[in-house]
């Protein structure tokens, strides 16, 4: 999709081709001269747009523009969630008429947040999966112009999302994707395809390589499946090689069943998106491919399948991660946090200046904070504070999430030197302590995303999160310079 953003110009307006003219309108509208605002001065005075998010008014071949469609929207106060709200109704109604092109004129100068929003949601709401249907109906619209009383003060938050939405879409993409068309070689054949883009290197490991490195939990998890696992290393070198990195680990299980602990038969095909951390980590490297910022960025990817087989690890077995510790895998659907520590120790050799992991990691956090926000786990003031930061910028919410040691007593086991479940009682924070264990090197946070990364029922689908939070987090870095 291609976006543009221009500076409003009332007179050039009314001759504006284009499917649809989508006028934001915001309590404190203040008409102008022009016939556009004299005609929505009418409309508000007659009443027939009441000023309440979400409410419109649709109108077909207007006398005098040029536009097919004029669809006057309130967006309230004009807050984030109002325009969320009154842009996704907006499209839900432009839809069926399968627009190719669409104006967003704001006649009131909105908050960079407010127009990051507006466009990610009409990105959002026009997306179509395609991929393994035969008669599917590709995504109609593929032009969107954003028109605003002054451009130049926006230019830098529109094309960062820009460049998240086509990291989000990425994201979407590989996330909605069939295990069978998402094996973990696919997803390093996307990573290898990212490398073709400016300052982006990639190297993919396969079993020989990770057995010699001795990740013998990520193996663990692995043997059960005749796919062969991948090790994805993504690279984006935009800083001095003096420059330490940020590394982002992301959970790549293309499809969990649990393993040898199966899990219940309904909704099973979700866990096709248990590799969403994964997907998340390509999208932050094809954002970072359009941005170039200064910064220096490692992605770490464990990929493989959790299966049942007469090959699979079996609860009771122990296994010695790459760091060392050994591990009692009591419950074999307990898969993520396996894979991550090994990947969280290979992330020692960055001398990063933080680590970031997203996964799909447990049910608990669903049941903790719904598909609102992300779980957000660090010991790291600094690094907590900027996150949180990052998701409220980009509407891509997360919440700080506790990691008292005490929630670490559940892992205690007499057969190893911990286990990989604590039981049911705050189980987002133990699998979080689970990790902590393995990041004594650097400062770390971690992102359950299990709630936030897909949607279930009618509309399912990934969403594309947190490729957003992430993308913000990174570029405050670059005007930073280094992490507070
Ligand atoms: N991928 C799942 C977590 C998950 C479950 C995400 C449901 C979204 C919806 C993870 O590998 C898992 O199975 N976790 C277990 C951990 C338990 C065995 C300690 C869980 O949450 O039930
Ligand atoms: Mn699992
Ligand atoms: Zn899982």
């Amino acid at each position: 999709m291609n976006f543009a953003l221009k500076t409003l110009d009332p007179a050039r307006l009314i001759s504006e081709k284009t499917d649809a003219l989508l006028v934001l309108l915001t309590k404190d509208f203040k008409p102008g001269k022009d016939a556009l605002s004299v005609l929505v001065a009418r409309v508000l005075k007659a009443g027939d747009l009441s000023p309440k998010a979400g409410q419109m008014l649709d109108i077909y071949r207007p006398q005098g523009l040029a536009c097919a469609r004029l669809l006057l929207l309130h967006v309230g106060e004009g807050a984030a969630t109002e325009v969320r709200k009154a842009v996704s109704a907006a499209f839900g109604l432009l839809k069926p008429s399968k627009p190719k092109g669409v104006t967003l004129l704001f006649l009131n100068q909105p908050a960079a947040q407010a127009l990051r929003v507006a466009v990610t949601t009409l990105a959002d709401a026009s997306y179509a999966y395609t991929a393994t249907k035969t008669k599917a109906e590709p995504r109609s619209l593929e032009k969107v112009d954003v028109v605003v009383p002054d451009e130049s003060a926006l230019r830098t938050d529109f094309e960062r999302a820009a460049a998240a939405i086509a990291g989000i879409e990425l994201a979407k993409e590989w996330g909605n994707r069939p295990a069978n068309y998402a094996t973990p070689t696919h997803l390093a054949g996307v990573a290898q395809a990212l490398a073709e883009l400016p300052k982006i290197k990639c190297d993919v490991l396969g079993p020989k390589e990770v057995a010699k490195l001795g990740m013998g939990a990520f193996q663990a998890v692995a043997q059960g499946s005749d796919e062969p696992l991948r090790f994805i290393v993504l690279r984006y070198n935009g800083a001095s090689k003096s420059t330490a990195p940020v590394v982002l680990v992301g959970k790549g299980i293309t499809f969990d069943s649990g393993g040898i602990s199966i899990k219940p038969a309904a909704e099973m095909d979700e866990m096709k998106f248990d590799m969403c951390g994964a997907a998340s980590v390509l999208g932050v490297f094809r954002a970072l491919a359009e941005l170039q910022p200064g910064i220096n960025v490692v992605g770490l990817i464990p990929a493989c399948e959790n299966l049942p087989s007469g090959r699979s690890v079996k609860p009771g077995d122990v296994v010695t991660s790459m760091g060392g510790q050994t591990i009692e895998i009591l419950n074999t659907d307990a898969e993520g946090r396996l894979v991550l520590c090994d990947a969280l120790t290979y992330a020692e050799r960055f001398k990063p200046q933080a680590v970031v992991d997203i996964a799909t990691l447990t049910g608990a956090c669903v049941i903790a904070l719904g598909a609102v926000r992300s779980g957000m786990f660090t010991a790291n003031q600094a690094l907590s504070a900027a996150l949180v930061q990052a998701g409220e910028s980009s509407q891509d919410l997360c919440w700080s999430m506790p990691l008292d040691d005490d929630y670490a007593e559940g892992l205690k086991t007499s057969f190893a030197d911990v286990a990989n479940v604590g039981g049911r009682p705050g189980g987002a924070i133990t699998a979080a302590k689970f990790l902590q264990r393995f990041t004594d090197k650097f400062p770390w946070a971690h992102l359950d995303i299990a709630g936030t990364a897909w949607k279930s029922g009618a509309a399912k689908g990934a969403t594309g999160r947190p490729v957003g939070l992430l993308v913000d987090y990174l570029m405050a870095l670059d005007t930073r310079g280094k992490l507070a």
